[in-house]
């Protein structure tokens, strides 16, 4: 093929030049004396996109799925109760492994559509009068159905019920690209990965921790090894890990810490609305709807377009990937065949999401389905061409 693949699957992401340089490098000594040097700043500057400065971040050579299981097998004890909800494969997922790992799970199915049910929570929470939950798991941006869920909410609801569940929230799609506060929102594991908004390979999941669940972790029953918070304490204390860790990623990761830093995390966060919302109109053009039922729910960082009935979203797939070179996201498990996805996250610009954009509606119309040619392109290129740079949002991101 010429040119280069669209990859719009909503992680991998596309790895900045700048990114890539850095982590094609020779191999080095991962105990060498001058580590510390690299490593403690980056440590200290991750806490800064987790926004906590009490927490601790911690980075494990894994996937985001590592993740859930650190949080999980370090702060809770066989038996113990987890309340989360279910709305789409990553949701149900995270609720997989918690019953995998011998938990009671309370999992209240949703519509896939609709993000964490507050109101019902909160219920739970006040009923809970004992406090039998021990934890509360919240899915920030369910990346199977475009959905984005309010995780300000739910500590609100603890909060009023005056209960101590920690918090566990999935940030695989969101953290470095939709708005997240570890200690505002009182957040006991954050989990993210590199593959995201990170815009690194897959390969770090990359933790935010609290002190509250580094001390649930004293009494924590759940075995563990490998994703053992404390073996990571004592090793990170002097800028080393438990183990060797994939350092062309750290080296990569410590760029893409600086331009997210360098831009500013709000500039990160409005310019993915700004251009999630160039989608949307393409959507909204092609008389198609989101599976995100409202407004309130729209992620910012992926989009999951329902096809009309009839039409199988796994044939689009193969046909934009065969005839265009263009890489889509699939729908999964329930919506599997009726969705497909455009991720709009990470190192991306406008003309690369037209791309997307136009590459999506030829493949919907090589198979039939009706959408006018050019809608979409031309309402997401008038909603780029009317955005106001002066009112706030940086449209490229620094170098
Ligand atoms: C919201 C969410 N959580 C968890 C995961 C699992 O992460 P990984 O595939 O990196 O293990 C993903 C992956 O796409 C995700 O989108």
């Amino acid at each position: 093929m010429l040119g280069v693949r669209g990859l719009f699957v909503p992680g991998p992401t596309n790895v900045p030049e700048t990114v890539r340089k850095a982590i094609d490098i020779p191999m080095e000594d991962h105990r060498a004396p001058d580590l510390p040097t690299f490593t403690l700043p980056l440590f200290a500057d991750l806490k800064q996109i987790f926004k906590t400065e009490s927490g601790q971040v911690f980075l494990f050579p894994s996937s985001g799925t590592g993740g859930w299981e650190a949080a999980v097998s370090n702060t809770l004890s066989p038996g113990d109760t987890v309340l989360a909800a279910r709305f789409g494969q990553f949701s149900h997922l995270w609720i997989d492994l918690c019953e995998r790992h011998g938990l009671d799970v309370d999992a209240v199915d949703v519509e896939w559509g609709e993000g964490v049910p507050v109101e019902t929570f909160a219920e739970k929470f006040k009923a809970d009068t004992d406090h039998k939950i021990k934890a509360v798991l919240v899915c920030q941006n369910e990346t199977a159905t475009g959905v984005q869920s309010d995780v300000a909410a739910v500590r609100a609801a603890l909060d009023d019920a005056g209960h101590p569940a920690l918090l566990f929230v999935d940030g695989v799609s969101s953290i470095a690209s939709i708005d997240f506060r570890m200690d505002e929102w009182g957040v006991d594991v954050a989990v993210s990965g590199s593959q995201k908004g990170f815009m690194l390979p897959a390969g770090l999941a990359i933790i935010g921790v609290s002190q509250k669940a580094l001390e649930a972790a004293q009494t924590a029953k759940l075995p563990r090894c490998y994703f053992d918070f404390a073996d990571m304490i004592a090793t990170n204390a002097q800028g080393y890990f438990p183990y060797t860790p994939p350092m062309t990623l750290i080296r990569g990761l410590r760029v893409s810490v600086d331009r997210l830093l360098a831009e500013g995390l709000d500039n990160v966060f409005a310019r993915h609305r700004y251009l999630a919302e160039g989608v949307r109109q393409a959507v909204d053009a092609w008389g198609l709807s989101l599976c995100a039922k409202e407004p309130k729910w729209h992620s910012d960082t992926v989009s999951a377009i329902c096809l009309p009935d009839g039409f199988d979203s796994g044939e689009l797939l193969k046909h934009a990937y065969h005839r265009y070179g263009l890489s889509l996201g699939a729908g999964l498990s329930k919506v599997a065949g009726r969705v497909f996805r455009i991720g709009h996250l990470g190192d991306i610009n406008e003309l690369m999401l037209l791309s997307a954009i136009a590459g999506s509606e030829m493949a919907m119309r090589d198979l039939g389905v009706p959408v006018t040619a050019g809608s979409g392109v031309a309402a997401a290129e008038e909603h780029f061409r009317s955005a106001n740079p002066a009112a706030g949002v940086k449209l490229v991101a620094a170098e």
